[in-house]
């Protein structure tokens, strides 16, 4: 009923590290040429856990956006804004809070984890727990029904698929609903509604989610339902009421298959990054001095590429051909380390030096970012306001 949308957002964490562009912002990339993308920066979710320190978001924020842009985020494509330059996410998550259970919240696996895990915040605050609302909301205003996000953040999309299942039955039960809903079936002509109908006792008797497809597309065909028709339509076919807010699901991103420099996850705090902005010299110095497999002491000691961090790279960044190189050179001693290492070198300073030249175009005139974001954040705005003006009214809040 809604056409295809995704939003994605990142809390601004400054500039981006090679682990952000194989794990993120490929998928971003190739994502934004497939459907209309809104890709945000979720600023007001730093505060959640830095509002003791916000200096360093406004910088952070820069930062990020530039790297977006420079690894291909085309501003062309998709729509790039800050979250808190658009203020109706604020009052969507203020009228959610209003119905959202305190249980849900309290139950989300990341809200006990994070306290746990960030113990020098004091992180018992109504913001902190109301994080998953927050980014329920910024999905649930551009009734995005897609959400590229990594395996832990899950369980938030599935908290904001029940925030939406919640809002529809509660609101989207306008008086006499069920028979304007089949006022509407009926205009879909004879054939098409005893259609429709099959296809709905069909999923709601025995859950038959491909009835439940068949019925979807059935609508998708017909052209001459009213928007609010449409609406009482598909929500009918579930059972819930009106579809005022969208049920997202998350698109998986594979979670970043490059590791850092020691093996572990890539990231800031664990201090083994190679960042989009480092410089040949500083590149070339991080890997050569990049840990390897432990057993190979010396030059002559033969090695095990599968507990070698170094190949970890080499299985993104070479042929299969080089990697039977290593494999073989490893096991025999054949190669030495450094040598081992240099095609990764190579590989990633091409792929660095493209970014690097659009970086530097972006924090040579700043105004440019400021315009994109600028753009953007009117852009979402407008598609905000939409969803907002739908809310409020079936919360009662419409006074005309
Ligand atoms: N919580 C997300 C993260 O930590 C960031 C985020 C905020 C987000 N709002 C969102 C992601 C909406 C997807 C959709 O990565
Ligand atoms: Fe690692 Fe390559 Fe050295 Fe083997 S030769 S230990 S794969 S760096």
């Amino acid at each position: 009923m809604y056409p295809d949308r995704v939003l994605s957002g990142m809390r601004p964490t400054g500039a981006m590290h090679l682990g952000h562009f194989h794990g993120v912002l490929k998928n971003w990339l190739k994502i934004q040429h497939e459907h209309e993308c809104l890709f945000m920066v979720a600023d007001w979710h730093a505060l959640t856990t830095h509002y003791d320190d916000p200096q360093v978001i406004e910088s952070n924020v820069w930062d990020m956006v530039i790297d977006w842009l420079a690894a291909g985020v085309d501003p062309n494509q998709a729509t790039l804004f800050i979250q808190s330059r658009v203020p109706e996410h604020a009052e969507l998550n203020l009228l959610l809070s209003m119905m959202t259970p305190l249980g849900w919240l309290e139950r989300v696996p990341t809200y006990k984890e994070q306290q746990e895990k960030l113990t020098d915040k004091d992180l018992s605050t109504y913001g902190f727990l109301g994080y998953p609302l927050l980014q329920a909301a910024d999905i649930l205003i551009y009734r995005a029904n897609r959400v590229p996000v990594g395996e832990d953040q899950v369980p938030h999309i599935e908290f904001t698929r029940e925030v939406a299942r919640r809002f529809n039955h509660l609101y989207g039960r306008e008086p006499g609903f069920e028979e304007k809903a089949m006022l509407a079936v009926k205009k879909l002509g004879n054939k098409m509604a005893k259609r429709y109908l099959e296809l709905r006792t069909r999923y709601n008797e025995q859950g038959d989610n491909e009835a439940l497809e068949a019925a979807r597309e059935l609508l998708g065909e017909s052209q001459n339902l009213t928007v609010a028709d449409r609406e009482r339509v598909f929500g009918y076919l579930e059972g819930t009421g009106k579809m005022i807010l969208v049920e997202p699901q998350a698109l998986l991103t594979e979670s970043s298959r490059l590791l850092g420099l020691d093996g572990q996850k890539m990231s800031k705090s664990y201090n083994n990054t190679i960042a989009l902005r480092d410089n040949e010299e500083t590149v070339t110095k991080k890997i050569r001095t990049m840990p390897t497999d432990p057993a190979r002491v010396r030059r002559t000691d033969p090695g095990d590429p599968a507990r070698c961090p170094v190949f970890t790279f080499h299985k993104i960044y070479s042929t299969d051909k080089t990697c039977e190189w290593v494999t073989q050179g490893c096991q025999s001693a054949g190669i030495g380390c450094l040598e081992c290492k240099q095609p990764v070198i190579d590989a990633i300073l091409a792929e660095l030096k493209p970014m690097q030249e659009k970086s530097q175009e972006y924090l040579d005139d700043p105004t440019l970012v400021r315009n994109i974001i600028a753009d953007g954040g009117e852009k979402a705005r407008k598609l905000a306001a939409d969803t907002l003006r739908d809310v409020r009214e079936a919360m009662g809040l419409s006074y005309t």
